[in-house]
């Protein structure tokens, strides 16, 4: 799996930031053609992309490229501009706005096409999906079977919002007069789940209070909690906290490594199946909760 903890939003059309963004320790970087471009820099936004995938240094990061939705005119030439100008730069597209199946296995197949026309490797390009309206989470579980290529699921507030009607400005945020309980639980678990069930990883979207950082924190806590493996940044500022929000704390991956061994010792050299480590009982599945907590740590370096 490659770490995505943070996943840094990059508009296209601004050469600069494609350049900055190449020194920020962001897991991901995603270079954007979409909604930060406007419709008549999406030319020149290719072209940037292409040129920033070939001559940057990328290394060390997951580099993906959003293209614009499949009800706009942009899409195939998104993806055939960057993939035959930059494939072997290239780890994953990401699609927005995706509402049904079909439109995965669209992209799957023109991947398919551009990879054997230009001699990449067959499979070589990854997908990322974005869930964003009230007809991709009805559809989420078809959408996350569409494809071998699909490695994540993204929930994209925004759009998700205004797709369902929520009576809020602030994309992130509890809608005000909800105070109880958390208005965005339902579709990250939905999200979640379909991910899961096809071993794909779990992304949360972006927080536009970009001067709030302890509101960040506190989204990206919530959503850490629940198992995501990581949020959108847009802005440096973000990207420290959402590396460290989605890491295990160092006492949390010293606790699962001490379950790992006392749990190897007791079942291996006394053939014991559940027992006490202190206060705690621990089985099998609280191995498979250690396991989790220690593969996270191991990926931040812990
Ligand atoms: C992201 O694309 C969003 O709509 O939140
Ligand atoms: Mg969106």
């Amino acid at each position: 799996m490659r770490a995505r903890r943070s996943c840094l939003a990059v508009p296209g059309s601004n050469p600069r930031f494609l350049e900055k963004a190449q020194g920020l320790a962001a897991d991901e970087v995603f270079l954007d053609l979409e909604d930060s471009v406007a419709p008549g820099a999406k030319k020149d936004a290719r072209a940037n992309i292409v040129a920033a995938l070939r001559d940057g240094d990328w290394a060390g990061k997951t580099v993906v490229v959003r293209v614009n939705d499949l009800t706009t005119e942009w899409t195939y030439r998104d993806v055939i501009e960057v993939v035959e100008g930059a494939g072997d730069r290239l780890d994953c597209v990401m699609l927005p706005k995706v509402e049904d199946a079909s439109h995965v296995t669209w992209l799957d197949t023109l991947l398919g096409q551009i990879e054997r026309a230009t001699g990449l490797p067959d499979g070589r390009i990854g997908i990322e999906a974005q869930i964003e309206s009230a007809r991709g989470l009805v559809a989420v579980d078809e959408i996350a079977g569409a494809s071998p290529r699909l490695e994540t699921l993204v929930f994209g507030p925004a759009d998700f919002m205004a797709s369902i009607g929520m009576r809020t400005l602030v994309v992130g945020q509890q809608p005000p007069g909800y105070d109880e309980g958390d208005a965005y639980h339902y579709i990250l678990m939905r999200i979640l789940m379909a991910a899961r069930a096809h071993d794909l990883q779990a992304i949360d979207g972006p927080y536009l209070q970009i001067r709030d950082a302890d509101g960040f924190r506190q989204v990206a806590r919530r959503a850490a909690a629940l198992g995501f493996d990581g949020k959108w940044v847009l802005h440096p500022s973000q990207v420290e906290a959402a590396n460290a929000v989605f890491s295990p704390s160092q006492e949390d991956y010293d606790h699962a490594e001490l379950i790992l061994d006392a749990y190897e010792y007791y079942t291996t050299v006394e053939k014991r199946g559940a027992v006490m480590l202190g206060d705690e009982m621990i089985d099998e599945a609280s191995r498979k909760m250690a396991l989790v907590v220690s593969a996270k740590g191991r990926a931040a370096g812990l």
